[in-house]
């Protein structure tokens, strides 16, 4: 780098860091469809990546490919977590290296109220987060732990299935779409936690069809399109870039 170079506040400080979680020219298949097609993208630790693109581009693919569930199957490439091998394991080991994958659907356990849903989480060692942490981050979830999991709101419920995650031992998050149909102030409200567990260096991947809000929140981008990598930079850059957010993003 240029030494006489102006300080920027902006500049993206984590690049320069060690990648935490690298995906390396990752191919991934539902059975003879080619979806995932080489992608390479790296994440810092404590930083929050948007991981965008339109309706298909393979982002939810991704996510799943990253956490080994079942399909997509990885058949190139190589996922590092930590120094951990992902590509060689399945969803389970996946899952005790450190991997929170909260789809879209969130699974919340029918018939377990809010706390036992959380409980069942802590069941395998490591145990991630408290149940006292968690309440005091998510004081909905707090003041509705008897009640059942499935009966909360669609906010409460994204929420707890945050929570979940976090009451794993994880390093990783990855959220595919947590803020669909969800009041702009529940959106306000998840923010706000994303933010508060970067502050405590966990690491994020998150996917979002409402782009500019993950941007403003997110430190990096990458954005898929076809299933290959088309940009990857700060995401102040997609901002302020009106052609690479009208041909990817359509905003
Ligand atoms: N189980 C499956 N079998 C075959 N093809 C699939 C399967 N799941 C997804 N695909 C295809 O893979 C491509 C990428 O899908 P994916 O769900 O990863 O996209 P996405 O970026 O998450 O889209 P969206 O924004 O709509 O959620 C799509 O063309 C989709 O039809
Ligand atoms: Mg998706």
């Amino acid at each position: 780098m240029n030494q006489h170079a102006p300080f920027d506040p902006n500049a993206n400080h984590a690049s320069t860091a060690p990648a935490f979680l690298s995906v390396w020219e990752m191919e991934a298949y539902y059975g003879e469809s080619f979806i995932v097609q080489g992608i390479s993208f790296n994440v810092h630790e404590g930083e929050i990546l948007a991981l965008l693109g339109r309706n298909g581009a393979g982002k939810t693919s991704t996510l799943r490919a990253i956490a080994r569930v079942a399909e997509p199957e990885i058949r190139h490439g190589e996922v590092w977590l930590d120094h951990k091998p992902l590509h060689k394991m399945k969803a389970h080991d996946a899952a005790q290296a450190g991997i929170g994958l909260v789809p879209e659907d969130r699974r919340i356990i029918q018939g377990l109220t809010v706390e036992e849903n959380l409980k069942l989480a802590q069941i395998a060692p490591p145990v991630g987060w408290s149940l006292e942490r968690i309440y005091d981050l998510f004081p909905r979830l707090g003041e509705r732990r008897k009640q059942e999991g499935t009966t909360l709101s669609g906010g409460e419920q994204q929420m707890l299935a945050i929570a979940r995650a976090l009451a794993r031992d994880i390093k990783v998050l990855l959220l595919d779409e947590p803020y669909e149909g969800l009041a702009p102030v529940i959106v306000d409200e998840i923010e706000k936690t994303l933010n508060v567990v970067r502050d405590q260096g966990l690491t994020t991947i998150l996917v979002e069809q409402n782009a500019v809000r993950a941007l403003n929140l997110a430190d990096r981008a990458v954005i898929l399109d076809t299933g290959s990598v088309v940009f990857d930079g700060s995401a102040r850059e997609v901002l302020e870039d009106e052609r690479l957010r009208q041909e990817y993003l359509a905003i």
